[in-house]
C-alpha cells in the first residue's frame, strides 16, 4: 500500500515514534519529527535516520500547509497536554491529534479545541515489535491489533494512516479513550509489570535461599516465562493450564490458596478500584511532578540490578 504526497507530524522520537516514523516513511508518508530538544539523543537519532527534525513550536507553521493534519503525539503521556496547549491550541485550522494511549484524556489533562478532533490508535505492543511485524509482513498487514477510536465523522485519511502502521482494518479495536487507558493500566498493573516484576523478585530470591544454580535461575525464570506465555497464547488459558504437569498443577492451586487467604486479593481489588476511580492516575501524576516516581523507580531498578548481576557473576 502507497500513500505519497501524504505528510505525517510526530512529536517525540522514543520507542513508538521511532517505530510509527520508519513504516509511515515506508509506506510512502513524508515524516517529520518535532521536539522539545534539539540536542538530545532522540534529535540525535531522528537526524542519524535522516528525518527533518523541528522544534516544537515548528508545528504551528508546518502542519498549516496541509488539510486537515494527522498530529501524533507520541511524546510521554504527562507532556501530550502541555505541548498541546504550547504549540497547538492556538492553531485556527482543523486538525487531527492521533494518541497512542488515552491517559491524557482519562487523566483529564488533555482538553482541545472544538475544531481540533483526537484519535485513538493504541497498539498494543511496544516500538520494536511493531517495527519487526511490520517489516516482516509489508505489504501485507501484520498480525498486530490496537485500540481504536477515530474522532466521530473522521475521513477515512485515519484509516489509511492505521493501515500505514501495517494494521488490518480488523485489527482495529473499537475502544474509548477511558476504557483503553484503564485496561491497559490494570493489566500492566495486575499482570505484565506489578505482577511480574514483584513474583519474579521473590521466586529468584526463594532460589538462591534454596543454592539453585545461577544459570538454572535464569533458565527457569526467565526462558521458562516466555514459554509459558507461548503456550497460554498458542494453546489458550484452560488448555495452557491442563499442559502443564501434575507437579506444576498441584504448586499452583495450593500457591492460588495461599493467594487468596493471605489478604492479597483486596489489596488487589482496592489498587484496581484506584484505577478505574482516577485516583491511581492522580498519584502517578504528583508522584511523577514531585520526583519521588523517579527516587523510588531508582530504588527498584538498584534492587532488580543485584537480582540480575547474580546471573554474571
Ligand atoms: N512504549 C510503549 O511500548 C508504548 C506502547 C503503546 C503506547 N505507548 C504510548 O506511546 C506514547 C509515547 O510513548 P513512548 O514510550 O514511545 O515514549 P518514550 O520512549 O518515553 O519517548 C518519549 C519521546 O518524547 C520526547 N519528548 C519528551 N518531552 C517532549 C516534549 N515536551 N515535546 C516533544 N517531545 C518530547 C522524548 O525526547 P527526548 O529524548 O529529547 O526527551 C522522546 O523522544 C505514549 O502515549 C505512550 O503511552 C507506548
Amino acid at each position: 500500500m502507497n500513500h505519497r504526497n501524504l505528510k505525517a507530524f510526530i512529536v517525540g522520537y522514543g520507542s513508538q515514534a521511532q517505530a510509527w516514523a520508519a513504516c509511515l516513511r515506508d509506506s510512502g508518508y513524508s515524516v517529520e519529527i518535532f521536539l522539545s530538544r534539539f540536542d538530545g539523543t532522540s534529535a540525535q537519532q531522528a537526524r542519524a535516520h535522516f528525518f527533518p527534525v523541528f522544534s516544537n513550536t515548528a508545528l504551528g507553521q508546518q502542519v498549516s500547509t496541509e488539510a486537515q493534519p494527522l498530529i501524533a503525539m507520541l511524546c510521554p503521556d504527562s507532556a501530550i497536554a502541555p505541548v498541546y496547549e504550547e504549540c497547538i491550541a492556538a492553531l485556527n485550522v482543523p486538525l487531527t491529534l492521533v494518541l497512542a494511549h488515552g491517559f491524557s484524556v482519562y487523566s483529564q489533562q488533555l482538553k482541545t479545541q472544538s475544531h481540533h478532533s483526537v484519535a485513538l490508535l493504541a497498539p498494543k505492543a511496544i516500538g520494536p515489535k511493531l517495527r519487526e511485524a511490520y517489516t516482516r509482513a509489508a505489504p501485507l498487514p501484520h498480525s498486530l491489533k490496537a485500540a481504536w477510536m477515530p474522532p466521530a465523522g473522521s475521513d477515512p485519511s485515519l484509516q489509511q494512516f492505521a493501515r500505514a502502521l501495517g494494521f488490518d482494518p480488523g485489527h482495529l479495536i473499537p475502544a474509548t479513550f477511558e476504557n483503553e487507558t484503564i485496561g491497559d493500566l490494570i493489566s500492566e498493573q495486575g499482570l505484565l509489570c506489578g505482577g511480574i516484576f514483584t513474583l519474579m523478585e521473590w521466586t529468584i530470591e526463594s532460589m538462591r535461599e534454596a543454592n539453585i544454580p545461577e544459570a538454572l535461575i535464569r533458565e527457569e525464570c526467565i526462558t521458562e516465562l516466555e514459554l509459558i506465555a507461548g503456550l497460554i497464547q498458542s494453546k489458550g488459558i484452560d488448555q495452557a493450564f491442563l499442559a502443564i504437569s501434575a507437579a506444576a498443577k498441584a504448586g499452583t492451586l495450593e500457591m492460588r490458596a495461599r493467594f487468596e487467604s493471605s489478604g492479597l486479593k483486596p489489596e488487589f481489588e482496592s489498587q484496581m478500584n484506584s484505577i478505574i476511580d482516577g485516583s491511581f492516575g492522580r498519584r502517578f501524576l504528583n508522584a511523577q511532578h514531585t520526583g519521588e516516581l523517579e527516587q523510588k523507580t531508582l530504588r527498584f531498578q538498584e534492587k532488580l540490578k543485584s537480582l540480575q548481576e547474580g546471573f554474571t557473576s
